[in-house]
């Protein structure tokens, strides 16, 4: 097997995004769009991967070497592609193999794609391969002029002639190369274009005019080699990437009541059986189990979701922990560090932070509960609030099993309610109740009898 290295081009400023984000670092389904280049080239178990940076260096280079195996390079200026090419040459000089070229703002490209480009360019025996793709709308890419069926050049949009502008061949961006001509070749491109820049693919015509062999892979599904410029075609792609991951969940057996409107991040696993409806996003590592129904207009982000739960709606979990056949919702708001146990109930306006609720507890009505334990099979009323914050630190709050707190009851942490406690109803609890004891900690009512007919006849029987 002959060795492959992976470039990939990702110096760029991006002017068309106008952002102060680098491109290649825009999300798609939640992820960088390089993150995407990095996946296809992954599947060529290559012998080495190097990004090539440059506008915001920094940044890309922290977040793809995040990645095992990934080292960059700095372009610095940024003289166009082939220059960009040119800086892996310390990297790759003296090395052996093919060099796959990618660019880091086309993020549809599959794997298999680049394995069919590496049997192309082995079969065809050349010194290059180039990607192509026969597109409607060819405005913006380089075009492909062809002589008696060979290439013989690419020209970019602004350097193209009307007629070249007819053309609906396009490159692809993408290109395999034998390394030992490479860079020696790549020296001799100039800059003698619109953009006063060091166009790679003008390497096809240095090849053409060194006699060496260029061969031409076009993609049959051009969809995969969109190229992302600016904001409307990362929405574009967007789309493309959240409808073929909402095909993947339906041919799990997950039902989607409105493709159109579920945002699943490309990382998310769903069980069968779950029935997702509109408006509802899975972000993240989040894994939803089987048989669940996920309501409209509920959110999830990085948390673990058990089989049968329901969540309803409008409901947010970020980075938290739902067991099995919970019920959630609507309008709760679960976040970061909060588990439930199997068949826990959370209901309407309850908010939770840090805090576990046991099998088969519940909390069903507009709660606060912080930095709180429920016991298993605990009932916590409609309006309790931890008092976790004395406007200094953090307190915890622990509700042993079966206890029942009763409505409106204000719990001041650090505090704990024994098992099978009780709390009466209003109470504000600011010390320890035994286990199986009750708790009344408010003014005992008074009733005046006859006082309203009184205050009638002081008044003069107003
Ligand atoms: C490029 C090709 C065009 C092709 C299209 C496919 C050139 C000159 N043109 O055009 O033929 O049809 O891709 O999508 O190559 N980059 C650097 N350093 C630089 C300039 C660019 O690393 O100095 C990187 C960019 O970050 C980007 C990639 O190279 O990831 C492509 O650059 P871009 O400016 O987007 O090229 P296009 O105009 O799309
Ligand atoms: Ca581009």
């Amino acid at each position: 097997m002959i060795p492959v290295h992976v470039v990939i081009l990702a110096a760029g400023k991006g002017t068309r995004m106008r952002s102060a984000t680098p491109k290649v670092l825009h999300t798609l389904s939640g992820l960088p769009m390089i993150d995407f280049t990095l996946r296809a080239a992954a599947a060529l178990e290559p012998a080495s991967v190097t990004v090539v940076v440059g506008h915001e260096a920094d940044r890309v280079k922290a977040h793809v070497e995040r990645t095992p195996g990934v080292r960059t390079v700095l372009q610095e200026p940024q003289l166009g592609t082939g220059h960009a090419l040119l800086q892996a040459e310390p990297l790759l000089a003296g090395q052996e193999g093919v060099v796959v070229l990618l660019s880091g703002d086309v993020p549809l490209l599959t794997g298999q794609t680049l394995r069919a480009l590496l049997d192309v360019h082995r079969r065809a025996d050349a010194a290059a391969t180039v990607v192509t793709a026969i597109v409607e709308r060819s405005y913006g890419y380089g075009r492909i002029l062809r002589r008696s069926g060979s290439i013989v050049r690419i020209v970019e949009e602004r350097d193209a002639s009307p007629a070249e502008r007819e053309i609906k061949e396009i490159n692809a961006g993408i290109y395999a190369f034998d390394l030992p001509p490479l860079f020696e070749a790549l020296r001799g491109i100039g800059a003698a274009n619109a953009q006063g820049e060091y166009y790679l693919p003008d390497l096809v015509a240095v090849y053409r005019r060194r006699r060496r062999s260029v061969a031409t892979w076009t993609v049959p599904n051009a969809g995969e080699i969109r190229g992302i410029n600016g904001r409307s075609e990362l929405a574009e792609v967007n789309r493309m990437v959240r409808q073929q991951k909402n095909e993947e969940l339906m041919a799990a057996g997950v039902t989607l009541v409105d493709p159109a409107t579920t945002y699943v991040d490309v990382d998310v696993l769903v069980g069968p059986d779950t029935v997702i409806h509109p408006g509802v996003h899975l972000e993240g590592s989040t894994r939803i189990g089987g048989a669940c129904e996920i309501h409209a207009g509920v959110r999830i982000v990085n948390s673990t979701v058990g089989d049968r739960v329901t969540v309803l709606n409008h409901s947010i979990i970020v980075d938290s922990t739902v067991e099995a056949a919970c019920s959630v919702g609507p309008f709760a708001h679960l976040r970061p560090g909060s588990a439930l146990g199997e068949g826990a109930r959370v209901g309407n306006f309850v908010e939770l932070k840090k805090t576990t609720l046991g099998a088969g507890a519940k909390a069903n009505h507009l709660s606060y509960l912080g930095d709180a334990t429920v016991g298993d099979g605990a009932n916590v009323g409609a309006g309790t609030i931890t008092c976790n914050y004395d406007g200094v630190s953090k307190h915890q709050t622990v509700i042993g099993k079966g206890a029942f707190v009763g409505s409106d009851s204000t719990l001041v942490a650090p505090v704990v309610i024994g098992d099978d406690a009780y709390v009466a109803a209003g109470s504000a609890i600011t010390s320890d109740v035994p286990p199986g004891s009750l708790a009344i900690a408010r003014a005992r009512q008074e009733n005046k009898e006859g006082w309203v007919s009184r205050r009638k006849a002081e008044r003069g029987g107003q």
